[in-house]
């Protein structure tokens, strides 16, 4: 079974470098798209420092389902354009909010969180969800974060049916 290193690397690309690494051993050979992100939601969650949560949204149509997660039980649907997850969807880009109270529409899942970066997973053309990583911290998530995890985000594509 695979196990979070208690020793990883403050650079954070190191850390991504190595997450990739993880990831990548992590999702070889299944493609189960539920087993995937909720293996890739606890590898993110234990291994980047700073977070209260990190999951999956799915879209259904025009609405983000809840997905995989660690952290706190969250909202479990999200309108397309609502809230930091609805508009990376919508827009089809991340987003990086580094203050969620100054964004317009932000929706408070946890009282906790302060900023937050979402990716959305696109493949094919079709908007399959998005990746959503909050921060009791505000201003938590920089480029490096938004590079690294959009590889993550590659790798995970590339697993998944
Ligand atoms: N804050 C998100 C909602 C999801 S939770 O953070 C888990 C948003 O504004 O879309």
């Amino acid at each position: 079974m695979h196990e979070v290193l208690a020793n990883l690397p403050t650079d954070k690309t190191e850390l991504y470098q190595l997450l990739e690494k993880q990831l990548r051993s992590l999702l070889e050979g299944e493609t189960d798209l539920i087993a995937n992100t909720a293996n890739m939601a606890a590898l993110l969650y234990h291994s980047l420092p700073g977070l209260n949560w990190a999951g999956f949204y799915f879209r259904q149509g025009d609405v983000l389902v809840l997905g995989p997660f660690q952290g706190q039980p969250a909202c479990v649907r999200i309108p397309l354009g609502k809230g930091v997850c609805g508009m990376a969807a919508k827009e089809r880009k991340t987003l990086v909010v580094p203050n969620v109270h100054e964004f317009p529409g932000h929706i408070a899942c946890d009282a906790a969180s302060k900023s937050e970066i979402v990716v959305p997973l696109i493949k094919n053309n079709q908007v399959l969800g998005v990746l959503d990583l909050d921060s009791p911290n505000a201003e938590r998530f920089e480029e490096v974060d938004r590079a690294g995890l959009e590889q993550l985000v590659e790798v995970l594509k590339s697993q998944i049916g």
